[in-house]
């Protein structure tokens, strides 16, 4: 089940680690165009991510593209080079051999498009969180990757930072790049998403649209989810 044509395949998944099964026979379509993977601390999720992001190989099953998409991820605590923000942005499309004055223009784009024309010229290393967490998306976005992999993308950010990261979500989901983020944010998962994926313990328990994980969970573990993080 899933909503939409399927691009990415899951089919019996599974990662053991050190004897410790961390993702446990996945299998499912993914064809929505913004996904949430949500689930309690430990559960998988970030691991799910790698694995589909192909950061991970898997010790049993396989994911299937059923046409290539060019992929980008962002991580909870971005890297950030040692130079400027905009030099952070522009490295990607260096490193995919696109020459300036394409480059600068580009990077240049994307930074505004985040919110931060202002800081491209600082130590990328220098500014706050919030503001390191817009450049990476900047740094991704600027590539136009056709799948997007965010995990956790505004834990510890403050709200104000939290809205501003979730617009740039949605706009780089309506420039056609699909969307599969982890998030604790239940508001956030469903302000953004279409359907989540609901982990519990390593096995994906639940695929659902999201008004109707939210108003109708069928999984127990789901449904006791939501409970204890609804205040
Ligand atoms: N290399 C490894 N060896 C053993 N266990 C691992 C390894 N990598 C991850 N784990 C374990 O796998 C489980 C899932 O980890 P993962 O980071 O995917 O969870 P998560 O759902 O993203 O959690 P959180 O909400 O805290 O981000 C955790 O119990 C973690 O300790
Ligand atoms: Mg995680």
């Amino acid at each position: 089940m899933g909503l939409g044509v399927a691009w990415l395949v899951l089919d019996r998944l599974g990662l053991t680690e050190n004897g410790v099964c961390i993702i446990n026979d996945v299998s499912l379509k993914v064809g929505a165009g913004r996904t949430a993977i949500l689930g309690p601390n430990g559960a998988g999720k970030s691991t799910l991510l790698r694995l589909m992001h192909g950061l991970l190989r898997p010790s049993a099953g396989a994911q299937h593209w059923p046409a290539p998409l060019t992929q980008g991820m962002v991580f909870q605590r971005p890297v950030m080079l040692r130079t400027t923000a905009l030099a952070n942005v522009e490295y990607g499309l260096k490193l995919r051999g696109i020459k300036s004055p394409e480059r600068r223009q580009r990077a240049t784009a994307a930074l505004e498009r985040v919110g931060l024309p202002a800081m491209a010229g600082r130590p990328a290393r220098r500014l706050s969180g919030g503001e390191q967490q817009r450049v990476a998306l900047a740094r991704a976005w600027a590539l136009e990757p056709q799948v997007l992999f965010l995990d956790e993308p505004t834990a510890s950010l403050d709200p104000a930072s939290s809205r501003e990261v979730e617009r740039i979500i949605r706009e780089i989901a309506a420039s056609g790049t699909r969307i599969v983020m982890t998030t604790h944010n239940l508001g956030q998962a469903r302000r953004i998403a279409e359907e989540v994926l609901f982990i519990d313990s390593g096995r994906v328990v639940e695929q659902s649209p999201v008004e109707e994980f939210f108003t109708r969970p069928r999984h127990a573990a789901a449904k006791l989810f939501l409970e204890e993080e609804t205040p």
